[in-house]
Parts: C-alpha cells; structure tokens; sequence
C-alpha cells in the first residue's frame, strides 16, 4: 500500500525539514507496511537516505540532464538529492501549466531511462464525468498516449480533476469502477486514488480491491495528519 503526500507550492523547506523529522520519528516507533512518500516543494528536497522510513520524491523536473532550461530542473540537479522517484501528469501540470500529452510522455520516457519511479497521474474533468463512464475511460486512456505502459517502475494514480482539493471525493463505486477497468490493461501496475482524500473516507477507497493505495495532498500538509492517515491504512485488511 503506497502513500504518498503531495506537498504542492506549500511549505518553507524549514517546515518541511520538521514534518519529515516528525514523520520520521512517528514511522520509528509505528509499524507499517505502508510504502509512505512524500513530494516536497523542489526548493524543499533533501536526500531520502536522511530518512529511514520515508521515500522522497520530485513533483516535477525537466526531461533533460542539464541545459539552457530557465527556471527548470534536469536529472543532473535531482540527482544532488538522490531523487529517484517522481510525479508526472498531475491534472494541475496538465492543466494549469499546459503540459501538453506530448511533452509528459517525453518525460515519461525520460524518467525511465533514468530508472526512476513514476506516480503518473490522470484524470477527467467534470463534463466528461457527467457524459457517463465510457466516455470517462476514453478520456483516461488517451492519458496513456505516447507512455510505456509496460515499464515496470510506475503507478497510475486515478485523480478526478473535479476532486482535487475541493473537499469533495469520487464515490467508491465510481473509483472501483475505474481502477476495475485500468487493472485489465495494466495487470500488475499498482493503482492510486487521488481526490480530497481525507480521514473519513481514506477506508472505504483503499479497501477496494484494485486500490493500491492513495495520492493526498491537502490532508497531508500537516504531519499529524498524515500519520493519522497511516494508521488509517495500516488497519485496512486486504
Ligand atoms: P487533494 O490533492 O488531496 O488536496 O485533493 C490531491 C492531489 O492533487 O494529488
């Protein structure tokens, strides 16, 4: 079971060195078999060795080592960190900052050439939702264009665009509905719900059969939080 928080532009890399410190020390004492990740901001990033219960990842990086990129960052300065996992196709990337389906499966592939993990995000926004299911899986396939999906380092994390930070979840029969028809094509790819995750509902989504765990950010700004969230999932049986 992954878990992963999604710290997005928020946090001061000194906020973000006393949640990990926090986190840390609470993963020492609590046993899980949760895989817990955290994406820091990326003036935030500190190496993961530091930490020896957490796995830290890049929101974000440019598929090239180094380079005139202004305002970028290459593999050459994620590496300085030891980052080996990232996120890709996040709705707001998509969304906000344009990134076309051409330009993420360029970082797609750059990412696996570079043998890192991959969190790669997709979802519908709420006219395709309301057009019904079919229509909501042809949307979500055309996410794949372009992507390998037989790379053996990454997850799809299913996040609703009309989800995301506005309180308001995907019913769990419409989050199982999807994951149901990703799992027939991408068999063993481990399968992520993101979308206002929070303490109420973290449950009931990953007792799911085809979830793999969950994608959270506003509820997991806080360390207290997301260690609430980590007992949650600890006490799901599978
Ligand atoms: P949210 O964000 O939990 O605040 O909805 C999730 C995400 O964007 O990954």
């Amino acid at each position: 079971m992954i878990l992963a928080a999604n710290f997005k532009a928020n946090h001061t890399r000194e906020s973000t060195a006393s949640y990990l410190e926090a986190l840390n020390l609470f993963l020492d004492a609590y046993q899980t078999s949760c895989d817990v990740r955290v994406f820091p901001a990326i003036s935030s990033l500190f190496r993961d060795d530091l930490y020896s219960h957490i796995k830290l990842g890049a929101q974000n990086f440019y598929p090239a080592v180094s380079g005139a990129y202004t305002g970028e960052i290459g593999a050459q300065q994620l590496g300085e960190f030891g980052v080996k996992s990232v996120l890709i196709g996040h709705s707001e990337r998509r969304v906000t900052l344009k990134e076309t389906q051409e330009f993420i499966a360029k970082k797609f592939a750059f990412a696996k050439e570079n043998g890192w993990e991959i969190i790669y995000c997709i979802g519908e926004p709420k006219d395709v939702r309301d057009n019904g299911f079919e229509a909501v899986m042809e949307y979500l396939w055309s996410e794949f264009d372009g992507v390998d999906i037989d790379y053996d380092r990454f997850c799809v994390a299913y996040e609703p665009i009309w989800a995301i930070g506005t309180g308001v979840s995907a019913k769990a029969l419409d989050i199982a509905q999807v994951l149901d028809a990703l799992k027939s094509r991408l068999h063993s790819t481990a399968l992520l719900y993101g979308g206002s995750v929070n303490a109420e509902n973290l449950s009931s989504i990953i007792s799911l059969t085809s979830c793999g765990g969950a994608l959270i950010g506003n509820a997991a700004l806080d360390a207290a939080n997301f260690c609430k969230l980590i007992q949650i999932a600890q006490n799901v049986q599978k």
